[in-house]
């Protein structure tokens, strides 16, 4: 038996359902249940009635979510500490001195943050739907963390006003993607479109012919009529880009673009949380009772 056949054994025995984001290892994808980007992860988990428990192939905020949308699941994370850096750029401190400094302004959240930072917004916001929650906000300024290009990419998609919180919050496996690697494929593939995430920088986003969540970026590729593609966000995402996909070539634009979170989950760590139930991912109820809220008004948008 190998590994995979293990964990597969024991998801059946345990009752329960493995959801991996798209930037998780090959192999954990492979045995996935279901791989998406992060608003696609919580809908699934919301949806999810059968399984008594959802191992979160993912980092924090992520497996947090599912707690938040369906509180009765006990919700599992392959790997200690994995976090996302950027969801820890703000802190629910500095968001309550923005909103004391600008009370009027309402407050839209990545979901890229803490359960507990996300219980102090209004409504939250993922790259795929970033535009229409902003626009759908009825104010023409608004309060907007933790990701300032995520910000910047809002604010030139619509006519709001968006003041970034904190100031420079940002991925650090985005912010890796310069114009200069753009340029570079481009000028040895130039009829190669170039499709980016949206935490990247402004130029790198400037750069390209697309920009969207992880799941758009591969419904993109597939729509497109393109025998080579130039990618910018995590390496991960290159496996689901190759396996949907295997009559096109995807050249990752700098392929350094590892988050060492995401990648801390492993086939030998999804084995072990599901044997011994660890990792436990938790919210207080008053926090999940506040946070789902702003998850819930998103989803309705
Ligand atoms: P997506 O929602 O596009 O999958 O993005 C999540 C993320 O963490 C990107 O770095
Ligand atoms: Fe967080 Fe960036 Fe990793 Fe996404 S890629 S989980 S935003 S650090």
């Amino acid at each position: 038996m190998t590994l995979s056949d293990d964990i597969l054994k024991l998801k059946k025995e345990k009752k329960a359902i493995i959801l991996a984001h798209n930037y998780q290892r090959p192999e954990i994808q492979d045995i996935a249940d279901y791989v998406g980007d992060s608003i696609e992860l919580s809908r699934r988990a919301m949806e999810e009635k059968d399984a008594r428990i959802i191992l979160f192939s993912a980092v924090d905020f992520m497996a947090e979510n599912a707690v938040i949308l369906n509180p009765d699941k006990k919700v599992l994370l392959p790997s200690e500490g994995a976090r996302c850096p950027m969801a820890q750029m703000l802190t629910v401190d500095e968001l309550r001195r923005w909103k004391r400094k600008y009370p009027k302004l309402p407050v839209v959240l990545y979901v890229n943050t803490l359960a507990e930072v996300k219980a102090e917004c209004d409504i939250c916001c993922t790259s795929a739907n970033v535009i229409k929650i902003v626009n759908a906000v009825d104010s023409d300024a608004l309060l907007f963390g933790p990701d300032r290009n995520l910000a910047l990419y809002a604010a030139k998609h619509t006519n709001k006003r968006i003041i970034p919180v904190p100031e420079r919050g940002f991925c650090p496996t985005h912010v890796l993607f310069q114009k200069a690697d753009i340029d570079f494929w481009k000028t040895k593939y130039p009829d190669a479109p170039v499709i980016v995430h949206p935490e990247c920088t402004p130029e790198v986003q400037s750069a390209a012919d697309y920009v969207g969540s992880t799941s758009q970026m591969c419904q993109y590729a597939q729509r497109l009529d393109a025998k080579r593609f130039i990618i910018g966000t995590e390496s991960g995402l290159i496996h689901r880009l190759k396996k949907e996909n295997p009559n096109k070539e995807f050249i990752l634009a700098y392929d350094g673009a590892i988050c060492p979170n995401m990648k801390l989950n492993t086939m030998e760590r999804l084995y072990l949380a599901l044997k011994e139930e660890k990792h436990r991912v938790t919210v207080p109820k008053p926090i999940a009772e506040k946070a789902r809220k702003a998850l819930d008004k998103m989803l309705s948008v």
